[in-house]
């Protein structure tokens, strides 16, 4: 069994060796060697000798991993192959659509196919482990790492979490084409102040239980391999040094049989906490609170061998870490072939292979949100009309690919002007407008670009003036959002608000078509613009998928995964959110909840997303009123494509537990189903509901399950009114 070959292995490692497994470095290589430009390139090339190294990460390609492994294969003592991790996040080569635009397709099948890809390409190219998916819970948009998770939900999040997990790791971890999973950022990270990057959290038994740890869980049954934490702590701890949450919550009460990696040099960085004194403490902290491996801090590789031999760290601890990082090499296959991965021909076949955009662009069509089209301006007529196609992303090769885009060749992104160019039947003229404020420097200043220069402006006003439609392609650069991309700003970036107020000032005919790795505040935009669709950053396939849907080809049926602000002072919104005491203006006085200069609800609301079809809800109906704990409630609605296209639709179901030991929010998503319909066509949809989708965790972590009445929506949004009340015994 593996145990027994981990354990045998064990016998015969020394503690330095065992402490080098709990090593990991980031990329020190070319395939000429050491990189000669890295201070710390010699150093981690002895260590590698030396057995001191367990997993590298940053190095990608089969030339390149190869002979990294082979050092450690053939030339450390015990020849312990090496794990090789990635940020492989959407896609390696072929870049898929960020996370987050994934997340609103809810479609877990096309998403699960999508992380089957990169798992694919990142294998064919030496990898074995990718640091995704992220399933952190995120409700606040100026925290650029929104675009990497699943959204605002915990349910949808969990959803996710496993179709992506399943996706990486496939059906066995030892074939050739799937590699180990990551689940981060282990906890609370979403939940950072003021979203703002490495910051600090403090929260709530209930949030942490209810809100942030459910997607973990679900990822952790899913069978997902490693986890990681995180740069954050929760309620006065480091999460890197929580034992509560990594060695009592995880690995004990969840049982997680995997290990847990550092997030870069967090284990370090408890010295600037001010939560360790030094280097050695941070290593003991850690390695007691259950961290197994330091991501490039060498904490662990500098102190854990002094700290077992002066009596500070108990082997023990180090001999958990270690057999769960070498269980997970030979779960990989990695002793019986540590070059596994690394075949050149199939690198070369794999990558950025054909069927892998054919993938790509149709979970990017499915992630595309229809967010107005008042004038049925869409789906656009495919001949005789004079398209003014305006704004610096319409032709944009590069920001499509969005952030953390590993392998991508620059600029390989369909843009929309290619995209549109492939439909032969109208003209096209297109404009720039404005210059786009680029996200990859630490202050992405407005200053950079010349913000007085309006000349581009007139000239696009003058190409909009004699269009029978305007399409807009605004929004934020590829590098705007991501690691370390917070804001304080989530308007239209630079002048391109100027530039849609000018253009609208000529032409009313506008499409806005939005590509951003975040919620944006477009509030006057929604009040003016007639058609909005949300294209995110699609990926490699962008353009085409955003010309296919702007023409028809695809109805769209996506719906947001994250509540999108009016502005930025509604932030943290989102729509499981508590009643209050006073949520509405019963006295007609002051005294609620509410802003004076602003609606309570969002823009658009988590789960909202139309499509050229029209769908009609009705006859909600449950098998029973009344339940006791154990039973299954069943629940049917049908639903009718009443518009004119045939199309899809999400249709999801909310509960609300009226009454309980601790406020429960006012809605809560616990269903949901992507139907296709025909044209005319109706069905009956159905749901079952059981005791733990009613219950909630209370303030001691425990899971309750409480009597009472509950209500149950069915809609196409989280805003959606039909509803019934069943009452649990
Ligand atoms: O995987 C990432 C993590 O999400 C943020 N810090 C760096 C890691 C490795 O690149």
């Amino acid at each position: 069994s593996i145990s027994h070959k981990v354990d045998s292995l064990m016998s015969l490692m020394t503690l330095e060796e065992k402490v080098g497994q709990m090593n990991m470095y980031s990329d020190f290589w070319e395939a000429t060697g050491p990189l000669p430009t890295e201070a710390t390139s010699k150093y981690k090339f002895d260590h590698l000798k030396k057995g001191m190294v367990g997993a590298m990460l940053n190095v990608h390609g089969v030339e390149h991993i190869k002979k990294i492994q082979q050092i450690a294969v053939e030339e450390s003592r015990l020849g312990i192959p090496l794990l090789f991790g990635y940020d492989v996040i959407h896609g390696f080569k072929t870049i898929s659509p960020i996370p987050l635009a994934e997340a609103a397709s809810w479609d877990l099948t096309a998403i699960e196919k999508s992380a089957r890809i990169a798992a694919i390409e990142a294998s064919a190219t030496g990898l074995n482990w990718t640091f995704a998916p992220m399933v952190d819970v995120t409700r606040d948009a100026r925290w650029g790492r929104v675009m990497e998770g699943a959204g605002e939900d915990p349910y949808l999040g969990s959803k996710i979490a496993i179709a992506r997990v399943k996706g990486f790791q496939g059906e066995n971890l030892s074939d050739l084409n799937t590699i180990a999973a990551c689940a981060k950022h282990f906890a609370a990270y979403g939940f950072v102040e003021s979203g703002k990057e490495y910051n600090s959290v403090d929260i709530g038994t209930s949030t942490l239980y209810n809100i942030i740890l459910p997607p973990f869980k679900s990822a952790a049954d899913a069978g997902v391999k490693t986890f990681m934490n995180s740069f954050n702590d929760l309620n006065g701890i480091p999460v890197t040094a929580s034992k509560e949450l990594q060695r009592d919550l995880l690995k004990g009460q969840w049982n997680f049989q995997g290990f847990i990696v550092s997030d870069w040099a967090s284990i370090k960085e408890l010295i600037s906490w001010g939560y360790a004194k030094n280097e050695s403490e941070a290593a003991k902290l850690a390695v007691s609170a259950g961290s197994d491996m330091d991501m490039e801090g060498y904490a662990y590789i500098n102190a854990l061998v002094d700290l077992v031999k002066e009596g500070g760290v108990d082997e023990q601890k180090i001999n958990d870490a270690v057999s769960r990082i070498l269980r997970l090499k030979f779960e990989l296959g990695l002793f019986d072939n540590p070059y596994k991965y690394c075949n050149e021909a199939v690198e070369t076949e794999k990558l950025g292979h054909k069927t892998h955009h054919t993938a790509a662009l149709d979970m990017a069509k499915k992630s595309i949100v229809l967010l107005k089209n008042e004038t049925n301006i869409l789906p656009l007529k495919k001949t005789g009309q004079r398209i003014a196609l305006i704004g610096p992303l319409a032709n944009d090769n590069h920001s499509p690919l969005g952030n953390w885009r590993a392998a991508a060749e620059p600029n390989s992104a369909v843009s929309v002007l290619e995209g549109m160019a492939s439909f032969k039947g109208n003209s096209i003229v297109y404009e720039k407008g404005v210059d786009l404020v680029n996200g990859d420097i630490s202050f992405a200043k407005e200053g950079e670009i010349n913000m007085t220069d309006t000349s581009q402006i007139k000239t696009a006003v003058k190409s909009a003036l004699n269009a029978d439609v305007v399409i807009m392609v605004l929004g934020e650069h590829g590098f705007q959002s991501g690691e370390a991309r917070s804001k304080t700003n989530l308007n239209l970036p630079g002048l391109q608000q100027k530039l849609l107020k000018a253009v609208y000032e000529v032409n009313q005919n506008i499409v806005l078509v939005l590509n951003s790795g975040r919620p944006l505040a477009i509030d006057w935009a929604a009040e003016h613009i007639p058609s909005i669709i949300m294209g995110w950053q699609l990926g490699s396939q962008s353009g085409n998928a955003i010309a296919q849907v702007l023409y028809g080809d695809y109805v769209p049926s996506a719906k947001l995964p994250m509540s999108i602000p009016r502005s930025v002072g509604q932030i943290p919104i989102y729509y499981n959110h508590k009643n209050t005491g006073r949520p509405t203006n019963r006295e007609n006085n002051v005294f609620w909840s509410h802003y004076l200069d602003s609606e309570n609800s969002p823009l658009y609301p988590f789960g909202f997303g139309l499509s050229y079809t029209e769908f009609k809800y009705g006859n909600l109906k449950t098998n029973q009123d009344k339940y006791t704990v154990d039973d299954i409630i069943e629940i049917s609605v049908k639903v009718s494509n009443i518009g004119s296209f045939d199309g899809k639709e999400v249709v999801q179901l909310y509960i609300r537990d009226l009454l309980a030991s601790i406020t429960r929010p006012v809605k809560e998503l616990k269903g949901f189903k992507l139907v296709k319909f025909k044209k005319g066509e109706t069905k009956k949809v159905t749901f079952n509901l059981s005791k733990e989708d009613l219950g909630f965790y209370n303030n001691t972590g425990e899971f309750v399950v409480e009597p009472g009445e509950f209500e149950i929506f069915i809609g196409g949004s989280s805003e959606s009114r039909l509803n019934t009340t069943i009452t649990l015994k």
